[in-house]
């Protein structure tokens, strides 16, 4: 199917993040069950800082859709850039986007990567799907750990490439469940690990955003050099507070989300 609207273009993600990460239709379905409706906060796209897949390439069908860009972050340890992007309608997912700074790793990751982004035809990165077409590159499981080395993040991208890394269930909208931590309590019922890497909640009331997520599922990927299992993807959950003016908060923390970046860590 061409794939020319937002709505057409959010349901495929949704449709292929499920596909690869089972676990996050499961709860979701619980939820459903509850007697829920689920809201989803954001999407998180992840990519390289190249000109021909940066941040500004994967975000084109938001912001032609009608999304605007409201904030960034950085995050020095992981030598990660973001910005995350709102659409007037406020039912809509924020979408975050990711980008890995090349320019501060070194030669050898340099070009295992650049290696990978050669493999991408020409004009492919403008293709209105382009943030859910899965990988657009060969790798070989020798590449990926070498990756891995020096950023969990490279390795991910080089694993996957270009499909949503999270979606992220609203707290605030589900009405049988108070507050995050009794959704945490509710999905560790049935047997679903969270990232507890600074703690299973991360942030706080006093900067108006608690995240928590669970760990990626692992799927097996097609290598060059055979088929390994690796972290794929996760599901996160946000409990958002009010700001002085009594306005909902819709940024993003950036130590929070710096821990929530672990969930795909393959030591996990
Ligand atoms: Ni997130």
């Amino acid at each position: 199917m061409n794939i020319t609207t937002l709505p057409e273009l959010l349901d495929k993600m949704w449709k292929d993040y499920t596909s690869m990460n089972p676990q996050a239709l499961k709860i979701y379905t619980l939820f459903i069950e509850r007697g829920d409706q689920v809201q989803n906060d954001h999407i998180a796209l992840r990519t390289f800082n190249h000109p021909k897949v940066n941040i500004e390439v994967l975000a084109r069908p938001f912001v032609e859709g009608g999304y605007e860009y409201r904030q960034d972050y950085h995050f020095p340890d992981k030598k990660l850039y973001a910005k995350h992007f709102e659409h007037p309608d406020e039912q809509m997912p924020k979408i975050f986007i990711s980008e890995l700074k090349l320019e501060e790793f070194d030669k050898e990751l340099q070009s295992v990567v650049n290696n990978l982004i050669e493999q991408i035809p020409e004009g492919l990165p403008q293709q209105y799907d382009f943030c859910s077409l899965g990988r657009p590159w060969e790798v070989s499981y020798e590449a990926y750990e070498k990756l891995r080395e020096k950023s969990e993040y490279a390795a991910w991208m080089a694993a996957h490439g270009y499909r949503p890394n999270h979606f992220t269930v609203f707290v605030n909208t589900l009405t049988s469940l108070k507050d995050i931590r009794e959704v945490n309590e509710f999905i560790k019922q049935y047997g679903f690990k969270l990232n507890d890497s600074g703690g299973e909640v991360k942030g706080s009331k006093e900067v108006y955003l608690e995240q928590s997520s669970t760990l990626a599922d692992t799927v097996e990927v097609d290598f060059t050099d055979g088929k390994h299992k690796v972290p794929a993807c996760y599901y996160e959950f946000a409990q958002r507070y009010s700001l002085p003016n009594g306005k909902l908060y819709q940024g993003f923390v950036a130590t929070s989300a710096d821990k929530i970046f672990e969930s795909t860590d393959k030591s996990q």
